[in-house]
């Protein structure tokens, strides 16, 4: 682990060296910048449905996060290198290599599911993957498709086509990110899969450090930036159940809320539901207790 990242303490605490400026907030993330080479990216317990954040938080969400992409992170590092540093024993901030990011959204998708579904129904393919006809809603495909999205400021991110996106990036560029997204697909879904859990599709964020070396960064195969199914419930032919957001969706569609800002306040039931399914994910997919992260974070990094 990196000798900085356990000499910076919690933002805000009196006395104690600080994580630097804050520099973005995401809905669930905030960013702060120690210095021009690093970023610390701070992942909160604030959880959205239906792209409204919701004014309760799920405790130790944020942790969960921080924990499986710091755990994915050491485990793909052989097919590609990625911007992590180290991880703070608050468990829920990583401590990154800043990145020039790429202007994409680097979706792998191995099921139809979301706008890949949406976007079949309207045309028989999506991002230019021309797919089989007849295929049922949260099907299979027969080959996890690369389907890149351009990074919305406002609103929704938009699939492209594939033209597009190597022409935002350029062709070579354009070839390695989708070579290295499917590979680190295969690599999550393969793993996810032997623990009951299915990577229906995710998304990746890439950069080149100052080398122009293609680096992964933002965070990688969790439950925020993936489609994750509960194996033993999968059925084609329908929308599949979240492993981790199901409880509140359900919440939420049991109310007369029209899913615009501001979402409901979540019973404490449906609190301690969807933090138990996050903290299941966490182990089934780590093997490692989350007990032990809380007490020692570095140990998904081993
Ligand atoms: N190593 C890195 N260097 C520079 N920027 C990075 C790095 N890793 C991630 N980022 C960027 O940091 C930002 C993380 O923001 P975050 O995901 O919290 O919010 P957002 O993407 O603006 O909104 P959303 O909440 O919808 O995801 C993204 O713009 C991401 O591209
Ligand atoms: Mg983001």
């Amino acid at each position: 682990m990196h000798e900085s990242v356990s000499g910076l303490a919690e933002p805000g605490v009196p006395g104690a060296a600080s994580p630097g400026a804050r520099v973005a907030t995401g809905k669930v993330r905030d960013i702060y910048a120690p210095d021009d080479e690093r970023l610390v990216l701070v992942a909160s317990d604030r959880i959205s449905t239906f792209d409204v954040v919701l004014p309760t938080p799920i405790p130790d969400k944020g942790r969960v996060l921080t924990g499986l992409s710091a755990f994915w992170f050491a485990r793909t590092q052989g097919i590609v290198p990625n911007h992590i540093i180290g991880l703070r024993p608050d468990g829920r901030s990583t401590e990154v290599r800043r990145l020039e990011m790429l202007p994409i959204e680097c979706v792998v998708r191995g099921y139809l599911a979301g706008s890949g579904w949406k976007d079949y129904g309207a045309t028989g393919s999506t991002s230019g993957h021309l797919l089989p006809s007849g295929m049922h809603e949260s099907a299979r495909l027969p080959e996890p498709i690369f389907t890149p999205a351009t990074k919305a400021t406002t609103g929704h991110d938009e699939n492209i086509a594939r033209d597009e996106a190597a022409e935002l990036v350029g062709t070579d560029l354009f070839a390695e990110v989708e070579r290295v997204s499917l590979e680190l697909y295969r690599f999550g879904a393969a793993h996810a899969s032997a623990r009951g859990i299915i990577l229906a599709d995710t998304k990746f964020e890439f950069g080149l450090d100052r080398n122009g070396r293609l680096v992964l960064g933002d965070e990688a195969l969790t439950p925020d930036s993936s489609r994750f199914w509960p194996a033993d419930e999968y059925e084609p032919g329908r929308s599949q159940p979240s492993f981790d957001k199901q409880f509140v969706r359900d919440y939420c569609e049991s109310l007369d809320w029209d899913k615009t800002a501001p979402g409901p306040e979540l019973p404490t039931q449906v609190v301690e539901g969807t933090r138990a399914r996050y903290v299941e994910a966490f182990e089934r997919l780590t093997g490692i207790g989350f007990d032990e992260y809380l007490a020692a974070p570095e140990v998904v990094l081993t």
